[in-house]
């Protein structure tokens, strides 16, 4: 038997407990052992709940019992799930979480400390909550070399655009809708602001590329400034406005960003709607491929968690390599790549459009007082110099068809 405790009985800390009751046989031959249970910590009390008589306060209460041999981190944020995390690592008891700002802030680091210590360190509920994508980048592609990985990685947004979409309504009335539905949080700023999405890409490309990629470094931008005029324009060309993030390697640079982006019918990830996630990633031999499903919610978020913990169970006294140094990957300046860009301005402003644009791809979705186009590929920066010249942009969206 393996002794496991959850740190934070949350939501996906009680979806833990949950599934690995509800599947406890399969698990166990998975495993090859049964999985217990021993302690939950956590501020609270539940009284009443299947968990009431293993709730300790005190970490140091799991970190002293040589006999939890695997820690699940399901509390969130950086501190003081760091130190529960690095002291579990250090006492031999290896890791599980779900904890994206955790992965993103200390992932390397952690991964080696589980490494000098034979266990193991592992984060599949942190990208795509339910998907597996983790496992598949470090050892299922590791025949290939990445070329580019672009998800819709968060499922608040996604929702939010697709409401968007479909009931032509604006940011701010779908955002009410989607907290009182309970899909978006109270305070929804790491979502709607793309900070969500930025951590989960900053994974997926350290893990992709095998060196520390900062969040910090990474250009992000939200959707708040989306309306449902742009979503008219989306469907004039016959495409839909999605939050990605992206890395792309080309001429041995990465490049790195957060954006909401225009996405034709013919790429992989118009298709992913409401809360679902998608993850499509191209490497040099197996060309694309697209990971989908839930990328959040109790159970699903919990089955990665789980997935997990029998994995550490398996590995007992071996590290599983993981190939995500500690060195940092310095990433192209973001002024330098390029997009074509989808521009609204006043329709005053088409003459001085074409001056500063050139060549355009206007699009009319018969909107008054408007004049829209699409302009050439050119650069971050090329763009922002032009742009100078227009006073009226109303928006201006990265273009990805
Ligand atoms: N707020 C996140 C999302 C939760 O909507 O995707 C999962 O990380």
């Amino acid at each position: 038997m393996i002794n496991i405790s959850v740190l934070g009985y949350g939501t996906v800390g009680s979806g833990v407990v949950e599934v690995l009751d509800t599947n406890s046989e399969s698990i166990a031959k998975k495993a090859r052992q049964p999985i217990h249970v021993k302690y939950v910590l956590d501020k609270r009390e539940f009284p009443g709940s299947p968990v009431e008589d293993k709730v300790v306060h005190d970490i140091n209460v799991i970190l002293d019992d040589p006999e939890v041999q695997i820690v699940v981190e399901t509390m969130g944020g950086v501190h003081p799930a760091y130190e529960f995390v690095k002291g579990a690592l250090e006492r031999g008891k290896s890791v599980c979480t779900s904890n994206k700002e955790l992965v993103a802030k200390h992932g390397a680091e952690l991964l080696a400390l589980a490494k000098s210590k034979s266990i193991n360190f592992l984060f599949e509920a942190s990208v795509g909550g339910g998907i597996p994508i983790i496992r598949p980048l470090n050892q299922s592609l590791t025949a290939d070399e990445i070329e580019e990985i672009t998800g819709i990685l968060n499922g608040t947004t996604n929702y939010i655009l697709s409401k968007m979409d479909t009931e032509g309504a604006d940011f701010a009335e779908v955002l009410r809708e989607a907290q009182d539905k309970g899909y978006a949080e109270r305070n929804p700023e790491a979502d709607v602001e793309g900070y969500d999405a930025c951590r989960k890409i900053a994974i997926l490309t350290s893990l992709a590329f095998g060196k520390q990629v900062d969040y910090e470094d990474i250009y992000t931008e939200g959707i708040t400034k989306i309306t449902k005029t742009d979503m008219l324009y989306a469907k004039e060309l016959d495409a839909k406005i999605k939050i990605v993030g992206s890395s792309k390697r080309e001429d041995e640079k990465v490049s790195a960003f957060v954006a909401p982006v225009m996405i034709g019918r013919e790429n992989p990830l118009y298709s992913v709607n409401d809360v679902f996630n998608g993850i499509y990633v191209k490497g040099n031999v197996l060309g694309d491929t697209m990971f989908y499903g839930k990328g959040a919610g109790k159970l699903p978020t919990a089955s990665a968690v789980v997935a997990d913990v029998v994995d550490a169970a398996k590995h007992i006294g071996t590290n599983i390599m993981t190939n995500w140094s500690t060195h940092k990957l310095e990433l192209a300046d973001f002024e330098e790549v390029s997009h074509r860009f989808f521009v609204r301005v006043d329709e005053v402003e088409k003459e001085a459009a074409a001056e500063a644009f050139g060549q355009v791809e206007e699009v009319n979705a018969n909107v008054a007082g408007e004049y829209a186009f699409i302009t050439k590929l050119m650069t971050e920066k090329e763009f922002k110099e032009k742009a100078v010249a227009l006073s009226s942009m109303r928006n201006r969206i990265r273009v990805a068809f």
